[in-house]
């Protein structure tokens, strides 16, 4: 079967984890940018690493014209937890609207203030300040690790071990 690992980033988390899967399994690697239409519309299957951004996973809307096939597993990588069920639905229904029959294996990322846009600080810190008036029960994980990359710099959630389970 022709399976490739695909992957799209903004920061080189997905990356991080697509270059170990293709390396485990040994398949080839591509980043989203230099897959042709050829190698995408020629896969069986595709294993698509790519970061979360707003709730939704960068570059599947493009994937679809390219690969209406559905054999494909897509790894959101965001800083969401297994315990923000809300949040994980939110990008599961994002997926599922452009690949409904995709399977979907959710990965936590990082955040590097110093890799971030004036925007996408603000963003973050607008977060931080409003998961800061919460309760600690009441915070999301994705909120806790905001707060953790606003007053110290980053956070670092990346756990390739996760990766051993994936068959
Ligand atoms: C502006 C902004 C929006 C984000 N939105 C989400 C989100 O909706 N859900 C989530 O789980 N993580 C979100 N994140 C966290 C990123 O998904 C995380 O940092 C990821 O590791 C980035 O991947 P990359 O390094 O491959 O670009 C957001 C981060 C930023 C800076």
């Amino acid at each position: 079967m022709n399976s490739f690992v695909l992957y799209a980033t903004k920061k080189g988390s997905s990356e991080i984890y697509a270059k170990e899967f293709a390396r485990k399994k040994n398949y080839r690697l591509l980043k989203r940018e230099q897959a042709s239409t050829e190698d995408i519309a020629g896969s069986d299957k595709i294993y698509y690493f790519g970061s979360v951004y707003a709730g939704k996973v960068l570059g599947l809307e493009k994937l679809k014209r390219e690969f209406p096939n559905n054999n494909l597993t897509v790894f959101p990588v965001g800083l969401s937890s297994n315990n923000d069920q809300e949040k994980l639905a939110e990008i599961q229904d994002n997926i599922m609207s452009v690949f409904p029959q995709a399977e979907i294996i959710h990965l936590r990322g990082r955040l590097i203030k110093e890799q971030l846009s004036l925007p996408e600080k603000l963003i973050i810190k607008m977060i931080s300040k409003a998961s800061k008036k919460k309760a600690t029960e009441d915070k999301l994980d994705i909120e806790k690790a905001i707060e953790q990359a606003v007053d110290n710099g980053s956070v670092d959630c990346i756990d390739l071990a996760v990766l051993e389970d994936i068959h």
